[in-house]
Parts: structure tokens; C-alpha cells; sequence
């Protein structure tokens, strides 16, 4: 599996021969300004839930490639109305395409669109393909229930976490969610973009360091393979 980092909460995933967009936000995000979202390909856009920082750029790119939205009910029903192709799945639920496990999975967090209207639960997912396992948790406070992540599913090779604070954890409680869901390589997401989740890198890092752990903030638009 090949994981690019598109910038905030946005992850390209290549596996499969499939490419899956998760919680595109590109042409909102002046970090992410070299990403060029008319290349963006995708068969599918998998949402953790509908704020703005995480839908944005959905409608363009579903267009342009015809992609299916895996995401929440009320998600879908949203999408579905506006004639796009949707699969609605809710919490705790998996589902499987392309030879790709997809499960849905407990986020605390909330969950509506720009004009108010409700998104449903947030959610994180966690992606089976190619007998690697990685985990998105998707916009979310640190919670036990991640500890049922690995005792249900399995070992995990990658758990993506937020880590800019403020308004999701802060990287303090990353480690405690990477012992929760017993994976001690972690990349970060959902950091710099906006003032209040701006980060000091090599503290973060070396936080992770002292703990035994690995923490990866990648550059936006680099890619690692697990
Ligand atoms: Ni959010
Ligand atoms: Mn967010």
C-alpha cells in the first residue's frame, strides 16, 4: 500500500491497482498549493466525516473521475441527492470492494457540513489490502474504545493519527492512542494548516522518540509504502 500525504487530513492510498482519496481538502489549503487537484485520480473518496476541512474538495474530484464516496449514511444521503455515487456505511460496519477490507470505526468527535445541516457520526476507518492493515482515525479525541481496534481486527502496520491539537488530539495523547491500538509507527495528520493546530515538528517528534515510538510527518505530497 502507498500512502500520500496531500496535505491536513487529506491521504491519497494506492493499493490494489485502486487509488482512494481520503477527506479531500486541496484547493482550501494555501500549504497545498503544488498539489494539483485536476491530476488527483481516484476510484474511490472515503470521508471520515463532513466538515468543511474534510469534504471540500470532494464534488470536484468525484466529477472529474467518476469516483464512489464510502462514507456515513447521512454523508451519503447528502452526496446521493446530488446525483453522485455513494456507499453509506455507519459505525462499527465494514464493507469490502476491490479486494479491499474497509471498516468502519468509533471516532469521538462531530460532524456537520458548512451550511449546518447534520453529518452523521465522525468516524475513522481502518483499510485491509495486499495483507497490510493501516488505521485512520480521522478527526478524534484519544478513547479506550481504540484498544478494540487490534483485539478485533488484528495487528495494524500504520495508524494515522491527528496531532495538531486543539481541535482533534494533540501528539501528548498520539502516544497514548498508539499504545491503545499496540502500533508504535504512527504517521500525523491534520497539523499546520491553520493557526491553532500549528506544531513544532522535532517536538513532536522527539516526544514519540523518548517513548520507544516513531512519529511521521511527512512534506505534502511525499508518500510512504507499508
Ligand atoms: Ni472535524
Ligand atoms: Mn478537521
Amino acid at each position: 500500500m502507498k500512502i500520500i500525504y496531500l496535505g491536513h487530513a487529506s491521504l491519497g492510498i494506492e493499493t490494489n491497482g485502486k487509488q482512494i482519496i481520503v477527506d479531500p481538502f486541496i484547493s482550501g489549503n494555501k500549504l497545498a498549493k503544488h498539489i494539483n487537484l485536476e491530476e488527483l485520480k481516484a476510484d474511490y473518496i472515503l470521508l471520515t466525516h463532513a466538515h468543511q476541512d474534510h469534504v471540500l474538495d470532494v464534488e470536484t474530484i468525484a466529477e472529474r473521475n467518476g469516483a464512489t464516496i464510502i462514507c456515513n449514511a447521512e454523508i451519503s444521503y447528502y452526496y446521493d441527492k446530488k446525483g453522485f455515487k455513494t456507499i453509506g456505511m455507519n459505525t462499527g460496519g465494514k464493507f469490502e470492494t476491490d479486494g479491499i477490507k474497509i471498516k468502519s470505526t468509533i471516532a469521538f468527535h462531530s460532524s456537520s457540513f458548512a451550511d449546518g445541516s447534520y453529518g452523521g457520526n465522525p468516524n475513522g476507518y481502518v483499510i485491509e489490502s495486499e495483507g497490510k492493515r493501516i488505521y485512520i482515525a480521522g478527526d478524534t479525541a484519544l478513547t479506550y474504545e481504540m484498544k478494540l481496534i487490534t483485539e478485533t481486527i488484528g495487528q495494524l502496520d500504520l495508524a494515522v493519527f491527528p496531532v495538531g491539537d486543539h481541535f482533534t488530539m494533540g501528539f501528548e495523547d498520539v502516544c497514548f492512542a498508539s499504545d491503545f491500538v499496540q502500533c508504535n509507527k504512527v504517521l500525523g495528520y491534520h497539523f499546520d494548516t491553520f493557526p491553532p493546530i500549528k506544531i513544532d515538528h522535532q517536538k513532536a517528534k522527539d516526544f514519540f522518540t523518548s517513548k520507544g515510538k516513531e512519529l511521521i510527518l511527512l512534506e505534502i505530497g511525499s508518500d510512504l509504502r507499508v
